[in-house]
């Protein structure tokens, strides 16, 4: 998820590029960088790390004054955050910078197309390939538009692309599948950009883009076609945003924006994963098969809501793999002696990739002579750096403190951890992985109808937000989802909240349930009977003392119903896959308890996003 901007018109290129990165930086951090049409051909500058560090470049060694620009602000997906790896991308040839947010999933085998034909690669990142791709096609003719689709039918995956050609001084083309695209309309001036947040400043005319097309802009015109160069109509509207809601797309908060944004981060975490052959393929793993087949037992290591994905973990990796699995918070893990050999698989789950205590248990378990595997979403942080492999979440930059499409990305990227063990080991075959993998792949619209049913949410939140407190049961993997509820609750709307395993109540916490104490229930699907059946008898054990029952149950499930003081429908998903789904409505519900309580939801109290010290 990064930021993108491009400009037509006669402002000074370099600033409004700059501007607009500054107003962007919170789609993406790890470098930044801008190239300008000039006479001379174009001219780049780019720099990793915080846009800061491309201001103070540019302070050193302005561009020329130029009135064509693309500027572009990196959260890293392949290749790690460096100078070379910042966009914009130039081709070998130096016609062609090009800027890209999303990932190319074919970026692969187009690169070894590439390669073999003689194109040198400076960069390891996806996207050079479309620049290089753009290139060839100028070189055969054809004119920038016409490249852009003629390249855009030939890349699989989600892409906004923005190139400018050194031979034309007047036009930048965009294409867009699957990542937002808009252009904002100026008095005599154009912006193409992946929100409004970028030209708000500038103009609030904008048009929408549609799915699969390419737009042609100039400092006056602006038209849109198809992959094929069939005209379309784009959808000129009003942005009556102010900034800091235009930034959150918005939504009040950057944690109700991420929210939202779940069925997105998903699909990307699942994006790109299997090969030509549909085996499922992990690029970033760097563990040799052999060795994987000789791991006997896995330790997840994590805190807070990404040791919840873990706890979510285990019962699939358990189920797929057959082997044992622990799941320890970070901070306790070296501290008690753990038993970690050179067999010993440790995967940290880490949404900053900075978190001291799982970078001190990554540190320990490798002085053990284990292999470890970080699930993380930040590229190039410390952890995935100390790690004998990653498996990247691509979620895009989380900025409310409280995760949210953090957990369901690290959950994702479990499932494929597990999935990828099975087929590696043998303990599942091929068509039943595929057959997971089919399922997994639906999630992201079922999280959407999910989110497109929150209206009874909203009002439930009206309804409790003045309650002292709140209790969470789950049973199986939806006990880490009532541990996520009761966490999200505690921390954003200061509640007391605790999430327990339904059959534990009895031993102990059942003396909290008093008279119209709300307790949400995570039911799981029907099929697991025995388990189904024991959450049922759970719900009216605390019914029994008066609790007022929140049942979170899928489509279809009736037996419920009696026992349900509110019912939250889900939509049916297997009992390992329905954590992505049972726990979208608890965050939707904390969400906005702590709005209408008047917290501070994206910098809670005395919490802070990347925890850096032990
Ligand atoms: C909860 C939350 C924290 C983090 C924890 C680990 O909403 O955000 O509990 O999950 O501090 O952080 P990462 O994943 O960055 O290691």
């Amino acid at each position: 998820m990064c930021g993108i901007i491009g400009y037509a018109g006669p402002r000074n290129a370099q600033n409004v590029l700059v501007d607009a990165l500054r107003r962007m930086e919170y789609r993406g951090y790890d470098s930044a960088g801008i190239a300008v049409w000039t006479e001379e051909g174009l001219l780049w500058r780019k720099k990793a790390g915080k846009l800061s560090n491309l201001e103070a470049e540019l302070a050193q060694h302005p561009v020329a004054a130029a009135h064509l620009g693309i500027g572009h602000t990196r959260w890293a997906t392949h290749g790690a955050p460096t100078d070379v790896n910042a966009h914009p991308h130039l081709s070998a040839d130096g016609r062609v910078a090009l800027i890209h947010n999303g990932i190319i999933e074919n970026f692969a085998s187009l690169r070894a197309e590439l390669e073999s034909a003689g194109v040198a690669f400076a960069s390891q990142t996806d996207s050079e390939v479309a620049a290089q791709l753009i290139a060839r096609e100028l070189g055969t003719g054809a004119g920038l538009a016409e490249a852009m689709r003629t390249v855009s039918r030939r890349l699989e995956g989600t892409f906004t692309l923005v190139a400018m050609d050194a031979h034309d001084p007047d036009v930048l083309v965009a294409s867009r599948r699957n990542s937002p695209l808009v252009v904002g309309v100026g008095e005599g001036e154009m912006f193409v950009a992946s929100d409004v947040a970028a030209f708000i400043e500038f103009t609030r005319e904008a048009v929408e883009m549609g799915q699969d097309v390419v737009v042609e802009v100039t400092a006056d015109t602006w038209k849109v076609t198809d992959f094929a160069g069939n005209p379309v109509e784009g959808k000129p509207y009003h942005v009556d945003w102010d900034l800091s809601a235009a930034e959150k797309g918005g939504y009040d908060w950057f944690m109700r924006k991420e929210i939202y944004e779940q069925p997105q981060a998903v699909a990307d975490t699942l994006l790109g994963r299997f090969d030509a052959d549909r085996q499922l393929t992990l690029d970033e793993i760097r563990i040799s098969a052999s060795e994987l087949r000789t791991i006997d037992k896995i330790v997840i290591v994590a805190c807070g809501t990404a040791y919840y994905a873990g706890l979510v973990a285990k019962y699939a990796i358990e189920h797929w793999t057959r082997i044992p699995c622990e799941v320890e918070i970070a901070s306790e893990f070296r501290y008690r002696d753990p038993i970690v050999t050179s067999r010993t698989l440790v995967v940290t789950i880490s949404q900053s990739g900075e978190t001291a205590d799982t970078l001190m248990a990554v540190r320990y378990a490798r002085e053990q002579g284990a292999k470890v595997i970080a699930i993380c979403n930040t590229n190039g942080s410390t952890i995935p750096r100390e790690s004998d492999a990653v498996i990247y979440t691509h979620a895009g930059p989380e900025i409310g403190v409280a995760s949210t499409k953090g957990f369901l990305t690290q959950i994702t990227a479990c499932y494929l951890l597990g999935l990828f063990l099975a087929q590696e080991r043998g303990t599942k075959f091929g068509d039943e992985v595929a057959s997971v993998m089919a399922e997994l792949e639906t999630m992201p619209a079922k999280i959407q109808e999910v989110l497109d049913g929150t209206d009874d949410l909203l009002k439930l939140a009206r309804d409790l937000h003045r309650v002292e407190s709140v209790l969470f049961l789950g049973r199986h993997a939806g006990y880490p989802v009532a541990l996520e509820g009761a966490l999200k609750l505690k921390e954003i709307a200061y509640l007391h909240a605790e999430g327990f395993p339904a059959g534990e109540l009895k031993h102990g916490p059942i003396a909290l349930v008093e008279e119209g104490i709300p307790v949400f229930v995570v039911v799981p699907p029907q099929g697991r009977d025995q388990l189904h059946d024991k959450v049922i008898s759970n719900i009216q054990e605390v019914r029994a003392r008066g609790a007022r029952t929140i049942v979170l149950a899928e489509e279809g499930d009736e037996e419920v119903q009696p026992y349900a003081d509110k019912l939250i429908r889900l939509p049916r998903a297997s009992t390992l896959l329905q954590p992505l789904l049972a726990t979208v409505p608890l965050q939707i519900f904390a969400c906005e308890v702590a709005t209408l309580l008047g917290h501070d939801v994206d910098q809670p109290r005395n919490l802070a996003k990347s925890v850096t010290v032990e």
